[in-house]
C-alpha cells in the first residue's frame, strides 16, 4: 500500500504483477533463491551473502525502514546483484512468487505478539507453510528459530499438518537442530545467545507428497 508521507515511501518493492520469479531478480539463471521472512535488521542476510558466495537471496521485510536500510546496505557491501530487501508483506508477496523457485525459508524469531487481538499479524499461519511448499524445489529447506519455546511448539504443531515437510533437524525424527548451520546469525539471535537465551531451531525438507 502506498504511503507517501512516509520518510521511508522509496522503500523498493517486488516487481509489478502476479507472477514474478525470484530467481530474475537476483542474478537471474535457474538456479533457486533463499528467501527470508522478515529479515529485520539485517544481519542474516548481510552475513550469509557474504559467507556464501554462491548464495542468491531475497528479504521481504514489511517496516519499509529496515527494508530500506538493509537493501541499501547490501548495495553497499557489493552483494546488490544476488541480495535484495523488499518492503513487503511476506503474506501478500510469497503467492506472487513462482512454483519451485526457492531452495530455503528463513523465519527467524517471527511474531513477537501474544495478545489474541494480534493473532490477525502472526506471519507463521498454515496459509503461510503452503505458500512455502509451493515455493520450494524439491529438497528445499525452511528453516525457523525462536527463544520462545510456546512459539515453537505452535510452529512445529501447524508444520506436522503439512505433509510435504519433513523434520530435518539432527536426530531421526525430529526438527530441532542445536545450531544454526547456515553461516550467518539473525541480530533477534545475537541477542539471545548474548543474553543467554535458549533457542529453538527447527528445519524442515520438502518431500515429495505423499
Ligand atoms: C521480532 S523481529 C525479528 C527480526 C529478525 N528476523 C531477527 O531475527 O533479528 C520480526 C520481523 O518480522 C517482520 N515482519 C512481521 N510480519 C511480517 C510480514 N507479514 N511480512 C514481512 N515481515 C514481517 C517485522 O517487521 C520484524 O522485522
Amino acid at each position: 500500500m502506498p504511503r507517501p508521507n512516509h520518510p521511508y515511501a522509496d522503500a523498493a518493492v517486488l516487481p509489478d504483477g502476479d507472477v514474478i520469479d525470484p530467481r530474475a531478480i537476483v542474478g537471474g539463471g535457474d538456479a533457486p533463491v533463499e528467501l527470508e521472512i522478515g529479515p529485520g535488521r539485517g544481519g542474516f542476510i548481510l552475513e550469509r551473502l557474504e559467507a556464501v558466495p554462491e548464495a542468491r537471496m531475497i528479504g521481504l521485510e514489511v517496516r519499509l525502514k529496515w527494508a530500506s536500510i538493509v537493501d541499501d546496505r547490501i548495495k553497499a557491501r557489493g552483494f546488490g546483484d544476488r541480495g535484495r530487501v523488499f518492503a513487503e508483506d511476506a503474506r501478500r508477496a510469497l503467492p506472487r512468487l513462482t512454483a519451485q523457485t526457492v531452495s530455503a525459508v528463513f523465519i527467524h524469531f517471527p511474531d513477537p505478539w501474544w495478545k489474541k487481538r494480534h493473532q490477525k499479524r502472526l506471519v507463521a499461519s498454515s496459509h503461510l507453510l503452503s505458500d512455502v511448499v509451493r515455493l520450494l524445489v524439491p529438497g528445499g529447506e525452511l528453516f525457523f528459530q525462536s527463544d520462545v519455546e510456546e512459539r515453537a511448539e505452535q510452529f512445529e504443531a501447524l508444520v506436522s499438518d503439512v505433509a510435504q515437510l519433513a523434520p530435518a533437524g539432527d536426530a531421526s525424527g525430529s526438527a530441532r537442530l542445536a545450531d544454526n548451520p547456515y553461516s550467518a546469525r539473525s541480530p533477534r539471535e545475537r541477542r539471545a545467545i548474548a543474553d543467554g537465551l535458549p533457542v529453538v531451531r527447527l528445519r524442515y525438507r520438502k518431500v515429495p507428497a505423499p
